[in-house]
């Protein structure tokens, strides 16, 4: 949202269900005449359809987005990222409306350690959690929207995000916050599990330029070649901290827990011309730990919430 706010000059309407995860501080200090905010639900098809009746596209960025919570009640992800992003599509499909729909690497499933290849738009899908079989399903209902009825949509899928405005469930969020407040960081297993890191802003500037140039039916990869496993990133926050780089514990591993993903973006950088601008992690990383130590009103009130549902699973 900041992004677009700060690079274009369109008006945003965001409609967000401000579940758990949503947090309205996040759009404070934002230009009222460029941004409305509608609390809603995108199930609720006539809230739906006259959102999307007066607008020029929609970027579908709503989703139940986390791996642990969908093991514990899957339900919502169901609801939400399937019937979801069909009510959406239905809506688009009734008004001609532009469609982006953002998704997630995780919809190929994993790689392992030493596995020279990545994942490409042609990979085949194969998803593992709650989570990503919901996100499978629903870039499925795209293409066949975009096949069926002409509905003029692209799809983007995008590696593990980092930065600002992160809910501090997500990894680089938790362990920040924990460090901040004289607790240990949290790694689950060994913490030989791989990501391949992005910073939000990266992704923010992917999704508009598909928005403006993609081609429709196109599905894009969106990743910063930023592979890092788990324990590399927990011992550079804590060092960055001032901690022990050791100062953290293993707690119990997430069933099912997939062990690397690796994005080869070259469609995206080759046809569209896009590029990250944020190449240092270490540095990204910083800033992003500067902004958790400044912003400790923006995270504190979902923090107790967040840690006593990892409790209760022992994470
Ligand atoms: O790859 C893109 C995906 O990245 C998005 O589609 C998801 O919405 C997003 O949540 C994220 O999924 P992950 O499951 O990879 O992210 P998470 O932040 O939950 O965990 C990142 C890695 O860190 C993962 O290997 C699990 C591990 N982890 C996580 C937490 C919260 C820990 O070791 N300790 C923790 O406390």
């Amino acid at each position: 949202m900041h992004h677009v706010i700060e690079h274009t000059e369109h008006h945003v309407t965001v409609l967000d269900k401000l579940t758990y995860a949503g947090n309205r501080a996040s759009l404070a200090g934002l230009p009222d005449a460029r941004l409305t905010f509608v609390q809603g639900d995108i199930v609720d098809a006539a809230l739906v359809d006259e959102l999307v009746a007066a607008a020029d596209a929609v970027v579908h960025y709503a989703a139940e987005s986390h791996n642990d919570n969908s093991l514990d009640e899957p339900r919502p992800f169901v609801d939400t990222n399937v019937i979801g992003t069909f009510t959406l599509l239905e809506a688009a499909r009734r008004h001609g409306t532009r469609f982006h729909h953002i998704s997630t690497d995780e919809v190929y499933g994993d790689l392992e350690l030493d596995d020279p290849a990545r994942f490409t738009e042609t990979t085949p899908y194969n998803p593992s959690s709650p989570y990503s079989s919901t996100k499978a399903g629903s870039d499925l209902l795209v293409r066949a929207w975009v096949r069926s009825f002409g509905v003029p949509a692209t799809l983007s899928n995008c590696s593990n995000n980092y930065g600002p405005y992160q809910h501090v469930e997500k990894f680089i969020p938790r362990q920040i916050t924990n460090v901040l407040r004289g607790e240990r960081p949290k790694l689950y297993g060994a913490g030989r599990n791989v990501r391949d890191w992005i910073h939000a802003d990266d992704h923010s500037a992917a999704v508009l330029t598909i928005l403006e140039k993609g081609v429709i039916g196109e599905t894009y990869l969106i990743g910063a070649d930023g592979e890092k496993n788990n324990k590399e990133v927990v011992e550079m926050i804590l060092t960055a901290l001032g901690q022990p780089a050791d100062a953290y514990d293993h707690v119990v591993d997430r069933p099912g827990h997939d062990l690397r993903y690796a994005i080869d973006s070259s469609k995206l950088r080759t046809e569209l011309g896009w590029a990250p601008r944020f190449s240092d992690f270490e540095a990204g990383l910083a800033a992003t730990i500067a902004w958790y130590r400044d912003n400790e009103a923006w995270w504190a009130p979902q923090k107790d919430a967040t840690e006593a549902r990892y409790r209760a699973q022992g994470q």
